[in-house]
């Protein structure tokens, strides 16, 4: 048994979640979190929204409201969109909270503390029009790297370059299109050279990671520079004392702040499970941590985030830990590629757009799972369309293993009202079940591997081979004793495909042991409410039960309710 952390990233509290959202960081989280608990792992998966930074205030302005009210009308609103997909979050809390402002400026502390983090001039640019400081993601240009047009003054999300205002070529403001000027103004900086050869020597030692993701990683580390983690602006987490203590406009910069969150929210879930000291287990010595995201977030999460935590935790005998303690750097960093409409990059601001909520209206959110862990952009960037979504989810879902759990429910249920007790099996149900035995271990690891596409064409194709052997053996017209022989080896096929399913499927997979008089157990995210100085909003909490990820036997003579359907079909046609 493992502690293994799932750190989800934060989706920025600017908007509802849209479908490529979804297929970045939250299916493949949750398939791998929910695998891990049925392989009797402790799970703990954390995220919550990011409040902070200059993507919640430029939908403020859009929407004329404060940043405060902006964050949490679309913090509520995100929750609700995760916890109607399913996603078992042990907490998803924000970036907003007190806890979290006391681990971002303890991490800061320490690291300063241990000479990680130095003060510098920073070039930032100024509004000529409004004479004000213009934060990073409101300077538009060229990038350098790729030639992209629209790229932003913190990355370019064509070749996923980290940038500075001051690299971009043509810099424009996104509010009012003038250039800005650029002046020097005092920051704090993380010093990445100074800790690059502890991250190369870490980046060495990490295995499993997917090629691509490591082979970027490796070349950010090439030119590591000093970054600056403050930013001339009034919202987001403040410093602690020093010399910017006493100026309101000068915060931590959004991502120093959003990453110190795996921590916060996991300090977070302790406090409220009473138990303040039982994060630790999942930071500490033998834990293994896995971070899902899309690959716009890897520099964060290869670079920074671990050159954080190496230096508030110490990398030299001299450095001395942070209150938390030495903590540990990721195990693997799960990154996917982009979902694309049509070729285009999913854009709320440039309304290439297809929201969660809408899609919740008309498809079963099994169903959007199923596809998503199908189809998304796993390795590779992947083009949504509606008509591929009905073809996978009518094709697949619907046909091969909606079918087969209908067909064999039915049966067993008008035929005996019970799970047959056949004298043995068949020859073909023994090679059936032998296959789906075998499953376990085939699936297991493709999981293990977030490797979901093929995890899912696994099952399918056993899906596949359980309905073939249907067809040859046609129970519907056999005598006893093959009747029964026929049905229990379906009924144990559905069952053990079905175990393999709860952690893609976990709405239906609960109904499918039902209609086999099996037990299962709900698992499900709920949502409570909590309250911080004044303030009340909705939290996605646990507890989650798993089955085990092994055969779950039928029972001879075990009473069977009627099956009903489980699957919708899903019309491309009737969406916009
Ligand atoms: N909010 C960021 C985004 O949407 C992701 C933050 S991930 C975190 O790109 F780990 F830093 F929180
Ligand atoms: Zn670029």
């Amino acid at each position: 048994m493992t502690h293994i952390l799932v750190a989800v990233a934060w989706p920025y509290a600017n908007g509802p979640r849209h479908i490529g959202h979804i297929a970045g960081f939250a299916v493949p989280s949750d398939i791998f979190a929910r695998y891990q608990r049925m392989k009797g792992n402790q799970v703990l998966m954390v995220s919550g929204t990011d409040e902070h930074g200059t993507p919640i205030l430029v939908q403020a302005q859009k929407e004329g409201l404060s940043p405060q009210a902006l964050s949490l009308k679309y913090h509520e609103v995100i929750t609700e969109d995760l916890k109607d997909l399913g996603m078992s979050y042990d907490i998803f809390t924000r970036t907003s909270t007190l806890t979290h402002e006391k681990a971002v400026q303890e991490l800061f502390s320490s690291s300063l503390e241990n000479g990680y983090i130095t003060l510098g001039e920073q070039k930032v640019a100024i509004s000529p029009l409004s004479g004000r400081t213009l934060p990073d993601r409101y300077i538009e240009g060229t990038c350098p790297f790729c030639g992209a047009k629209d790229a932003r003054g913190d990355q370019c999300d064509e070749c996923g370059k980290e940038l500075d205002p001051t690299d971009l070529i043509n810099p424009r403001s996104k509010i009012d299109g003038s250039v800005p000027i650029f002046t020097s103004k005092e920051h704090y900086f993380l010093d990445l050279p100074a800790l690059k050869p502890y991250l190369e020597k870490w980046l060495e030692g990490c295995k499993g990671w997917r090629g691509p993701v490591m082979a970027f990683a490796k070349a950010l580390l090439k030119d590591a520079k000093p970054r600056a983690i403050t930013r001339d602006i009034d919202w987001g987490v403040p410093l602690p004392p020093g010399p910017f203590a006493a100026d309101p406009n000068k915060r931590f910069y959004v991502w120093f702040d959003a990453l110190v969150g795996y921590l916060s929210s996991s300090l977070e879930w302790a406090k409220r499970e009473g138990k303040e000291e039982e994060w630790e287990k999942w930071w500490k010595v033998d834990a293994e941590s896995y971070y899902f995201m899309g690959k716009d977030n890897i520099t964060f999460h290869t670079e920074i985030w671990p050159a954080i935590l190496m230096a508030s935790s110490g990398v030299k005998p001299e450095d001395k830990p942070s209150s938390f303690g030495k903590l540990n750097l990721p195990t693997q960093v799960v990154a996917s590629g982009f979902m694309t409409m049509k070729g285009a990059k999913f854009s709320s601001s440039r309304g290439v757009v297809v929201y969660l909520r809408d899609l919740l209206k008309t498809c079963q959110p099994d169903a959007i799972r199923y596809f998503i862990a199908a189809c998304g952009p796993e390795k590779e960037d992947s083009d949504f369309s509606f008509e591929e979504m009905e073809r996978k989810i009518n094709g697949e879902l619907v046909a091969s293993w909606g079918n087969l759990v209908n067909r064999v429910c039915t049966l067993i249920y008008r035929n005996f009202g019970k799970i047959p007790s056949p004298d043995h099996l068949d020859e073909g149900g023994e090679a059936l079940l032998s296959s789906t035995l075998k499953g376990f271990e085939e699936v297991g690891s493709l999981i293990e591997k977030n490797s979901l596409h093929e995890a899912l064409s696994k099952i399918m194709r056993l899906a596949g081979e359980a309905n073939r052997y249907l067809s040859d053996a046609e129970p519907w017209k056999a005598e006893e004793p093959q009747k029964s022989r026929i049905l229990f080896a379906a009924a144990q096929a559905v069952s053990d495909l079905n175990v393999m399913l709860s952690p893609f499927l976990p709405f239906s997979s609960p109904k499918v042991f039902s209609f086999l008089g099996l037990p299962s157990s709900p698992s499900l995210p709920k949502v409570r409410k909590v309250e911080e100085e004044g303030e009340e909003w909705s939290e996605i909490c646990g507890p989650y039960e798993a089955e085990k990820w092994e055969r779950h036997p039928v029972a001879p003579s075990y009473p069977v309710p009627e099956p009903h359907a489980l699957f919708r079909k899903f019309e491309a046609k009737n969406e916009a």
